[in-house]
C-alpha cells in the first residue's frame, strides 16, 4: 500500500521563512516551496507531502475543516481562534511576546474606559478581564502600531518579535501578556488515520528542534 500524502498547511511569511530550514534539516524536500513564485500549493516530487501556503488564521480553518492534516502556525493564532486540534510540537522558532504598548503619553492606570486596537480581540479581552477593566476593543487587520499614533486607540495589544516596529514608531511597552512561538498542530481525524506517517515526521522535527536548542545553549 502506498504511503498517505500528508497535507501540510504552512503559514506564509515569517513562519514559512523560519520553518523551511527546520523541515529541510528533518529531511523534508522543500525545493518546490523555495521556488514557489506566486504558487500556493505544491506536491513534493520525492515525498508523500503536499504543502499549502496560507495566512495564519486560515491555517487553523484548513485544519479544523480537515482540508489540511498538519498545520504550522503561531500559538498567538491558535489561542485567538480557539483551535481544538492537537498541538504536537513547539518548533522553538517565531518566538515573540504579546505586549500592551502605546505612546509615552499613555497612562495605564487612568480611570477612563480605554480604547484598545488589536488583531487579537479575544486575547485582549481576556487580558483586560483579568485586570478587571472594561475596555473598548477595535479590531485592526495589520500595522496595529498606527492605532495609538493616529488617535484611533489609546493603546494596542500586539505581538513583538525583534521590537523594531515598536521602537521605530516611538512606542513603548507597558506590559507583557504571554509568550508566543510556532507550533505544529494536527487534525484529530488525520492523526487517527495517518498516525505512523505523522509521528514519524513529528519525531524527525523534534530531533532537529532539540539539536538546535542544544547548539544554542552550547554557544552561550
Ligand atoms: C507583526 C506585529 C508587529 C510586528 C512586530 O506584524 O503585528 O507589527 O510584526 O515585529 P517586530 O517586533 O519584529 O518589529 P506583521 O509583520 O506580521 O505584519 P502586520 O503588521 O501587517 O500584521
Amino acid at each position: 500500500m502506498s504511503e498517505p500524502r500528508l497535507k501540510i498547511a504552512l503559514t506564509k511569511g515569517r513562519v514559512e521563512t523560519q520553518v523551511l530550514p527546520l523541515l529541510e534539516q528533518a529531511g523534508v524536500d522543500c525545493s518546490l516551496v523555495r521556488h514557489k513564485q506566486r504558487r500556493l500549493i505544491f506536491d513534493s516530487t520525492t515525498q508523500p507531502y503536499e504543502f499549502i501556503l496560507a495566512k495564519g488564521p486560515d491555517v487553523t480553518t484548513f485544519l479544523e475543516r480537515g482540508a489540511a492534516d498538519i498545520g504550522i502556525v503561531g500559538s498567538d493564532i491558535l489561542v485567538e481562534h480557539q483551535s481544538t486540534q492537537y498541538e504536537l510540537l513547539d518548533l522553538g522558532v517565531g518566538q515573540c511576546q504579546f505586549v500592551l504598548a502605546s505612546t509615552a503619553a499613555f497612562d495605564p492606570q487612568a480611570p477612563q474606559r480605554k480604547i484598545i486596537g488589536t488583531k487579537y480581540p479575544l486575547i485582549t479581552k481576556r487580558y483586560f478581564d483579568r485586570l478587571g477593566q472594561d475596555v473598548e476593543i477595535i479590531k485592526i487587520e495589520g500595522s496595529v502600531e498606527l492605532a495609538p499614533l493616529t488617535g484611533l486607540a489609546d493603546a494596542i495589544v500586539d505581538i513583538t518579535e525583534t521590537g523594531t516596529t515598536i521602537r521605530e514608531n516611538h512606542l513603548q511597552i507597558y506590559d507583557y501578556l504571554q509568550p508566543v512561538s510556532t507550533r505544529l498542530v494536527v487534525n484529530r481525524l488525520a492523526l487517527k488515520q495517518h498516525q505512523t506517517a505523522i509521528f514519524s515526521l513529528v519525531d524527525q522535527l523534534a530531533a532537529v528542534v532539540n539539536a538546535n536548542a542544544e547548539k544554542e545553549v552550547s554557544q552561550l
